[in-house]
């Protein structure tokens, strides 16, 4: 599919006006902040402005790995809207069916049964209430997992900025340290056969942080021994990022419910999945009407859906996401080499999710407003404020990986000296 970038229009202070006076002042800010443009389109790799200007997507918060507007993704979809984008919700829908299949086509085996809903968040709020439904109601958690805003989910999103303005929260939530198996043990001891244990494989908002190698075995055979579901949040790491389908492929291990989303869209409509083993999934699979939501599993993101996991089957998309992956984090760390030390910490990395860890936190937002003012979108992370993340699609081409790595150098270059360590 050939696209023609947007025309540039010159609405960038009207948006930021309208933000101001309808949606936030707080955003607005931000808006400015960073320049004052507005997105009006995409493609691939590039966000296009409506200054004219392009934006390679190196952020996306771990979306994107299709890139934007992937044609396959977006020809399915279109096809939907075409034939019947929602459902009465009385009969049974297809699209919903072969999606579900699809996914689990591809997910540890056993992980057959696929709840679809709309974000991530909602995945989240899935797991917590199907555990409860088996009586595991006391909930253990990492310190600086992230697993979403809503309420029940914010309760494990384990960051007191996002929590406190919001106590009380769910009851019965641990804290433990991710990585650490003896803290696991004590609260899951102090739980036994009445707790549920929510993790990431690798931390993303809490800064890209990799587990030592043996962490989720030892997590899965804790549970077994105590009694405890497990569920494995692979919203951010799952769907190839890590350069595996999954996170968990890394010690090859199971989850009892595993959780899925941001990539699952395909970066075009919005879904996400509760995945989980016949056993766990009993409850809700008995009662189609003990959990559900009125766009839950619509044809038009069951679409996406299975066209981002037939598309990625055809273009070995994982195995691009980890050969690209291995380079861009070669490219990194010898650009931050220099700095490790002094103004860089240390640079890490899976696959396609990157962090690079900064001694001071001021650096993560100087190299950021850097690499916008230079035509390169990158991110933040929301629960580790000295970590710089990257989340860029696996369609980069030599040329853009290029622009990258030139304009990382140049960006930490002027960041560097203007921050004294
Ligand atoms: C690991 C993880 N879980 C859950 C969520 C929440 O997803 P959503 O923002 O779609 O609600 C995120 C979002 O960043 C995430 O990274």
């Amino acid at each position: 599919m050939t696209v023609s970038p947007p025309a540039p229009r010159t609405t960038g202070e009207d948006v930021v006006d309208l933000y101001l006076r309808h949606i936030g002042s707080g955003r607005a800010v931000m808006g400015r902040v960073m320049g004052g443009m507005a997105e009006i389109g995409s493609e691939g790799p590039w966000i296009h402005a409506d200054d004219g200007r392009r934006f390679l997507n190196f952020g996306g918060y771990g979306v994107f790995l299709l890139g934007h507007r992937h044609p396959a993704v977006v020809e399915a979809v279109h096809r939907q809207i075409d034939t019947h984008p929602l459902a009465s919700r009385v009969f049974l829908e297809p699209v919903a069916a072969r999606a579900a299949k699809a996914l689990a086509t591809h997910t540890p085996p056993g992980l057959d049964f696929v709840h679809f809903v709309n974000s991530g968040a909602e995945a989240t709020e899935a797991a917590l209430k199907l555990a409860r439904a088996h009586g595991r109601t006391a909930v253990i958690t990492t310190r600086r997992g992230f697993h979403g805003k809503t309420l029940g989910a914010l309760s494990v999103t384990a960051n007191d900025t996002y929590q406190d303005p919001f106590r009380p929260l769910l009851p019965d939530v641990t804290q433990v340290d991710h990585d650490d198996p003896a803290g696991l043990e004590q609260a899951l001891a102090a739980h036994r056969d009445r707790a549920v244990v929510i993790l990431e494989p690798v931390q993303g908002e809490g800064g890209v942080r990799i587990p030592r190698p043996g962490y989720l075995r030892r997590v899965v055979e804790l549970c077994r021994t105590y009694g405890a579901l497990l569920v494995v949040d692979e919203i951010q790491t799952g769907m190839g990022r890590l350069g595996t389908w999954w996170g968990v492929d890394a010690e090859d291990v199971r989850p009892d419910i595993m959780l899925v989303g941001k990539g699952l869209s395909g970066g075009v409509v919005p879904i996400a999945a509760m995945v989980a083993t016949a056993e766990a999934y009993d409850p809700f699979g008995r009662d189609p009407y003990l959990h559900t939501s009125t766009f839950g599993a619509s044809p038009i993101a069951c679409a996406a859906a299975l066209a981002t996991v037939t598309a990625m089957e055809r273009e070995d998309t994982v195995a691009r996401a980890a050969a690209l992956g291995a380079r861009v984090l070669d490219g990194v760390r010898k650009i931050c080499a220099p700095y490790q030390g002094g103004l860089v910490r240390e640079v890490r990395g899976r696959g396609l999710l990157i962090g690079i860890e900064f001694t001071k936190e001021q650096a993560v937002g100087d190299l950021l407003l850097e690499m916008i003012g230079r035509g390169v979108l990158v991110n933040h992370s929301l629960n580790a404020t000295r970590v710089l993340r990257l989340t860029p699609p696996a369609v980069v081409d030599d040329a853009a990986l290029e622009l990258f790595l030139t304009t990382f150098t140049e960006g930490l270059r002027s960041t560097a000296a203007r921050i004294p360590v």
